[in-house]
């Protein structure tokens, strides 16, 4: 059964590990915020309790070598109790709700990257999502050797139990960024490429020039 519309937007921010998107999801917080809008900040895998223990066991260096399919399972698995528990009651609420990833991450990951189907993954999207799509999506396209680059150095301080993924050759990176490209040329009204390499602050005013014809929708002052 189709789930009915409802009344917040949803803003997803994507690409390669070390695109910048976390921080650029701050910064919309903080323009959101300054708006006086209610938002919830949240990411994927992980974004509820039972989500956020699925998110140690995908990017824990524990998990080497699992199955391309378990991946694309777990993905889906804490996806489904988001979007049932957290995603959509906020939605209904007149939030705005901003996702640190989406499904656009399974289908640039699993499938561009891993070579799993797509027509497969869309369709598991169906089932656990119930169809659910972000109002817009922004995809920091940015050249994986840069982003890697930030990653790596990122995960050797702050995060080492999460650094499955960046441990990924640089032939996978390109193909997960051809993923997203492919993405945004399938869906230009959704899906917005950004550029990854200009300063925070560049890519925040780009973000916001796109947000901002949905965001008067909740309010009526929205500036710059
Ligand atoms: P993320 O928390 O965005 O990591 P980072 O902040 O370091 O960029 O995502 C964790 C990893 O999980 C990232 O390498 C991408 C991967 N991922 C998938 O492969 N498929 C998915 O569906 C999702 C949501 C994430």
């Amino acid at each position: 059964m189709p789930a009915r519309r409802p009344r917040g937007l949803f803003f997803t921010c994507e690409g390669i590990d070390g695109c910048g998107k976390t921080t650029q999801l701050n910064l919309l917080a903080r323009y959101l915020r300054r708006l006086r809008l209610p938002f919830l900040l949240t990411r994927e895998p992980g974004g509820t309790e039972l989500g956020e223990r699925i998110r140690k066991i995908l990017l824990s260096g524990a998990s080497t070598g699992m199955e391309p399919r378990t991946e694309l399972l777990l993905m889906f698995a804490s996806r489904a109790e988001h979007v049932a528990r957290v995603i959509r009651p906020a939605l209904e609420a007149g939030r705005v709700v901003l996702c640190d990833r989406f499904t656009d991450a399974s289908l640039a990951y699993q499938g561009y990257g891993r070579g799993l189907d797509l027509a497969f993954i869309r369709q598991l999207h169906l089932f656990a999502c119930q169809g659910l799509k972000p109002h817009l999506t922004f995809v920091l396209d940015i050249n994986p050797r840069t982003s890697l680059r930030r990653a790596r150095r990122r995960n050797t301080t702050a995060r080492r139990e999460e650094g499955r993924f960046e441990r990924e050759t640089l032939a996978f990176y390109r193909r997960v960024r051809r993923g997203y490209r492919a993405l945004a040329r399938l869906e230009p009204r959704r899906v917005k490429l950004i550029r990854g390499e200009d300063s925070p602050a560049v890519v925040h005013q780009k973000v916001v020039a796109h947000a901002r014809r949905l965001l008067a929708r909740l309010t009526r002052q929205v500036p710059r």
